[in-house]
């Protein structure tokens, strides 16, 4: 039995149209999520079989990228949900609680905080992911950026965006920040708020 498996996604796949075409879902899911599920078993297998530390660094690589691919993308899945603007679903609507309160302290607004994370996610070069994490030292959000595959690990990973040419090129193209836009109105602000509450100490105050 293989030690990970493709988790199924929480919606159909035409279910974030028109922001996010069926096209891309099902090809992300299926084919590029499910190539990371499969190359990390490989690797495991491998690194299991290694004997001597020469194999064992040389699967590091393929540990890392496909790892991380599977856990930015189970992560990715979750944090999406059908829009509320199409009627859909409560995708796109930010709801009066903990983590609003937490957007308004720190950025000033939830407009200030796109604004924010579509510029600086828009500037990686190459392929990476945009995050809004949770500084586990200072319990603030902050915007922060991983390159290739890389989860994060400095931060508790509260909404992630997938930036790879993979997740929006069939339909925005190289208009990288019309996808930006556009994702917002899918993001799963209640899921948001369920990892932020549950990273946060007992009894934390803003
Ligand atoms: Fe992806």
């Amino acid at each position: 039995m293989p030690n990970h498996t493709l988790p199924p996604l929480p919606y159909p796949y035409e279910a974030l149209e028109p922001y996010i075409s069926r096209q891309i879902m099902t090809l992300h899911h299926t084919k590029h999520h499910q190539t990371y599920v499969n190359a990390l078993n490989a690797a495991e297998e491998a690194y299991a079989k290694a004997s001597t530390p020469k194999e064992r660094i040389a699967l590091q690589a393929a540990l890392r990228f496909n790892g991380g691919g599977h856990i930015n993308h189970s992560l990715f899945w979750k944090n999406l949900a059908p829009s509320q603007d199409e009627g859909r679903g409560h995708g796109g609507v930010l709801q009066p609680g903990p983590l609003n309160d937490a957007i308004v302290a720190t950025f000033g607004s939830l407009e200030n905080l796109q604004k924010q994370f579509n510029a600086t996610t828009a500037a990686i070069q190459g392929s990476g992911w945009g995050w809004l994490g949770l500084n586990p030292t200072s319990n603030r959000l902050e915007i922060v950026t991983t390159a290739n595959q890389d989860p994060l690990l400095t931060h508790v990973p509260i909404i992630g965006v997938d930036i790879w040419e993979h997740a929006f090129y069939l339909q925005y193209l190289n208009v990288k920040v019309d996808y930006l836009n556009a994702i917002w109105h899918v993001i799963d602000f209640q899921e948001a708020e369920r990892r932020y509450t549950e990273a946060l100490p007992a009894g934390f105050k803003l």
